[in-house]
């Protein structure tokens, strides 16, 4: 028994030089004092020995037990360190290492030219109003105090989806949408997408975006919505441009105008910009119509309001010089990363 303790012993310390990892580590301690191990079944039998060789016999096991047991929380301790070394050096990251670039991203010139011309408004104290681009042909329309047979209706201008249901030609309903919703003070613009039936060529596009405001209040009048166009135009294209306006018709306004901007280009001098005339054209206004008003409740003894709706891509093209509409959908990235 006492050469069988000695080749345990031996066994103990051969096969913990070679484990290297927990795994194996606890492989040598199951195999010699786990329930079945060497060491666990000479120790159950030193009840069939006699007393004397157990005395002898016991201390030998025990103080065998007591070495191996501390050999194989020495290698514990190595195993686990050498396992944690290796965690961190696998999760280590170079600090050192050179990023890597991700190109950054531009506003399109369109969302641009929308936040500069939100900006001038919302300086003014108007919010922000949205309405859906899908819309109905009510508020498209009918709400807008469209005559039954207007041009505007036809087919060959407006995308119907069915009989009452089209892609808004203009961000006009947004205003019958809002008469409903608020009571005055109203004080909105809303910026968006709209839908004509146009062959794309250098200045029509069949997607396009307008911005559209209304303003109702008690007395307000058509000096107040001159004052506010003249004060954006100024913000918008500096302080030296001069506006025009003059009377035009658009059914939900009465009256109404365009307003011409003096051009930026020749400073009213007469260019190829604007066409030799010195003015440019860029927005509809009006005073709201009293049976646009009534779609919404209003008590139009009481208040009047002013509208407008201007081109977002023709005062983008004016602004900063482009000459194709089509430069606004290619997203060609040297014509998008100049507007930063
Ligand atoms: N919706 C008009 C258009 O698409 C633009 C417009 C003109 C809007 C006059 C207005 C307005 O609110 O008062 O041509």
């Amino acid at each position: 028994m006492q050469t069988k303790l000695t080749s345990i012993l031996k066994e103990a310390k051969d096969r913990l030089a070679e484990a290297t990892t927990i795994a194996e580590t606890e492989e040598v301690r199951v195999r010699l004092l786990g329930k079945k191990g060497q060491l666990t079944e000479i120790l159950r039998s030193m009840g069939s020995i006699s007393p004397e060789e157990r005395k002898v016999l016991g201390q030998a096991a025990n103080s065998v037990r007591s070495e191996i047991e501390s050999m194989l929380e020495e290698k514990f301790a190595e195993v686990k360190n050498a396992a944690r070394d290796l965690k961190f050096r696998a999760e280590r990251i170079d600090v050192t290492e050179p990023g890597k670039q991700r190109p950054l991203g531009t506003k399109h010139p369109i969302s641009v030219t929308i936040d500069e011309i939100s900006k001038v408004f919302m300086n003014m104290g108007y919010s922000i109003a949205e309405g859906p681009e899908i819309e109905t042909v009510y508020f498209n329309f009918d709400a807008l105090n469209a005559a039954p047979n207007h041009p505007s209706r036809d087919m060959t201008d407006t995308f119907y989806i069915d009989d009452d249901i089209l892609l808004r030609t203009q961000t006009s309903p947004v205003q019958a949408r809002t008469l409903l919703k608020q009571k005055p003070p109203i004080k909105i613009i809303s910026p968006g997408r709209c839908f004509r039936f146009d062959t794309p060529d250098a200045t029509h596009s069949p997607m396009f975006h307008q911005v559209e405001g209304l303003l109702v209040d008690e007395g307000v009048s058509m000096a107040d919505l001159k004052g506010t166009l003249d004060s954006f135009a100024k913000q918008l294209f500096g302080s030296d441009a001069k506006t025009n306006f003059r009377p035009h018709f658009f059914p939900f306004t009465e009256p109404s105008a365009e307003m011409d901007v003096s051009c930026f280009k020749c400073g009213g001098k007469g260019c190829r910009v604007c066409k030799g005339s010195g003015w440019i054209e860029i927005l509809g206004c009006g005073m709201v119509h009293p049976n646009v008003l009534d779609v919404g409740g209003i008590d139009t003894e009481r208040y009047t309001g002013f509208a407008f709706g201007m081109g977002v891509e023709r005062i983008a093209m004016l602004k900063y010089g482009v000459d194709d509409i089509r430069l606004f959908y290619e997203n060609d990235m040297r014509f998008i990363e100049q507007f930063k």
